[in-house]
């Protein structure tokens, strides 16, 4: 197994991890536990996909295509329902059946990237590209960039949120 695929399907173990948390507190609303569990999966969330399609996704592009589209399109539908559940959240309106479908759908993605993706990139993934993706996860790489050029940093968030 290489190092991406380690390190990957390490952060994928510890975001499903943050989901069952959450499908456990929104058992119990109004004790403010939903709020603090859904702040710490969405920031590890967003995070993983944003350094997956910065420096992962753009080596498979020309060998595999459609994977990296298909990537592209699971990753806007993530962010869709994660944007609806975190004003769900703000609101106190969040219900299990949402959580269950993010938890449903990130199930089926994260297989798909351990499965191939992951092993893919692994093969291609250069020391530089290595180091800059596992900075990346742990998020010391966006406050490097942001305290070293703000504009660098949120022009590459732009880029990735998009
Ligand atoms: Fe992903
Ligand atoms: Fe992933």
């Amino acid at each position: 197994m290489s190092r991406v695929q380690e390190r990957l399907g390490k952060d994928h173990a510890e975001i499903h991890t943050l989901l069952e948390c959450l499908e456990q507190d929104v058992d119990a609303p109004g004790c403010g536990a939903l709020a603090t569990s859904w702040a710490a999966l969405e920031e590890r969330l967003l995070r993983h996909m944003r350094a997956e399609e910065l420096y992962l996704l753009p080596l498979l592009e020309a060998s595999h295509p459609t994977e990296v589209e298909r990537t592209h399109a699971e990753h806007a539908r993530i962010r869709e329902l994660v944007d609806e559940l975190g004003v769900a959240v703000e609101l106190h309106t969040a219900r299990k059946p949402a959580i269950t479908e993010l938890i449903e759908l990130l199930k089926l993605h994260s297989a798909r990237e351990d499965e191939a993706l992951y092993s893919w990139a692994g093969d291609k993934a250069s020391t530089a590209v290595q180091r800059s993706l596992f900075s990346a996860l742990r998020g010391t790489l966006q406050t490097a960039l942001s305290s070293a050029k703000p504009s660098l940093a949120s022009s590459s968030r732009r880029r990735s949120d998009s």
